[in-house]
């Protein structure tokens, strides 16, 4: 008997020049309240901030997700079916493996903004599923007009997965323009979407603003990404990390607070902050089942089925696209 090493995953690198991250700060700084896009705060260093805010108390959303789909994978693969898998985020690609298990796809393709987080969440996963071909496609999945033609992709039935409730962390016209988005990247076929339900003030808060500091050091990344990346001048000292649930809004607003008066450079450009002026990271949206739905018809799907944790924390909804 012979035994087969798996091919290593292959990767296509689409990640935006850094001329295109400018414009978007930019355009962030603009705003009011100031606001940058939620992807740039994965960059390596985010990426593993991330992963360790997965693993804190307070934050329960992956792990209850993940128990999810170990209970529920081959209930959905027998609703769902089947064909290449196509991850949007993936991040570490620690959730797709009860589907890989259950659904046996012909391939899986992961998307992700942070090229070396995809190579190594993908090169782990082949070794645990090596009779799965894997592709990695690092890019910004929220401005991706189509798939690159590949062989594992072309002419498959595409199924679609977006756990971890990452749509949460785009504003609602935006969350409607990345399922359409997603609608036609994925050809027709189906979408499992993990969304975070909305819950008590205390425990929302308290899951994005650790003990441990952890979140409040994935928001001060930003701040050295920017610098790093963009030549600007933040002071990570100077701006205080905040977590906040907007009832009315469905939503917990994270933000670093300007602690003085002060002026920060961008590429050259002098930007003021006055003292108590939020810097909003990334808001994280708390989608109730009604809003759910209707956010999906909005965007073109139909609803199917859910499948949820016992306490009805979270979902995974199947949509279909409606015709
Ligand atoms: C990726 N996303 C779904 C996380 C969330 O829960 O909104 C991002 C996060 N930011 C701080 N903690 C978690």
């Amino acid at each position: 008997m012979t035994t087969q090493t798996p091919a290593r995953p292959q990767l296509i690198d689409l990640h935006p020049p850094s001329a295109d991250m400018l414009r978007l700060v930019q355009d962030g700084l603009q705003r009011e309240p100031r606001q940058l896009p939620a992807w740039f705060l994965y960059d390596n260093e985010g990426s593993r901030l991330f992963d360790q805010i997965c693993q804190q108390p307070e934050y329960s959303l992956t792990r209850t997700e993940i128990a999810l789909l170990e209970s529920a994978a081959a209930d959905m693969a027998h609703a769902i079916g089947s064909g290449v898998i196509v991850e949007f985020g993936a991040g570490s690609a620690r959730k797709v493996g009860p589907l890989l298990k259950a659904m046996r796809p012909s391939a899986y393709v992961a998307l992700d903004i942070s090229a070396d987080h995809l190579r190594q969440s993908t090169a782990a996963l082949q070794a645990q599923h090596p009779g799965v071909p894997m592709l990695g496609i690092c890019c910004d999945h929220s401005q991706l007009d189509v798939l690159p033609d590949h062989p594992l992709i072309r002419g498959r039935r595409r199924v679609g997965f977006f756990p971890g409730s990452s749509l949460g962390n785009f504003t609602r016209n935006e969350a409607i323009a990345l399922l359409r988005r997603f609608r036609d990247l994925l050809d027709g076929g189906p979408l499992l979407l993990g969304l975070d339900q909305p819950k008590s003030r205390s425990r929302l808060e308290a899951a994005y603003n650790d003990a441990a500091g952890i979140s409040a050091a994935f928001a001060h990344n930003l701040l050295q990404r920017l610098n790093k990346d963009l030549g600007a001048n933040f002071n990570p000292d100077k701006f205080r990390y905040e977590a906040v649930w907007q009832e009315a809004e469905s939503r917990v607003r994270m933000a670093l607070i300007s602690e003085a008066n002060q002026t920060v450079s961008v590429a050259g450009e002098p930007w003021a902050f006055s003292a108590g002026q939020p810097l909003v990271t990334e808001y994280s949206v708390k989608y109730s089942v009604e809003m759910a739905r209707e956010l999906a018809k909005d965007a073109g799907w139909r609803w199917c089925q859910r499948w949820h944790d016992p306490a009805d924390d979270l979902s995974l909804h199947w949509l279909e696209a409606a015709d």
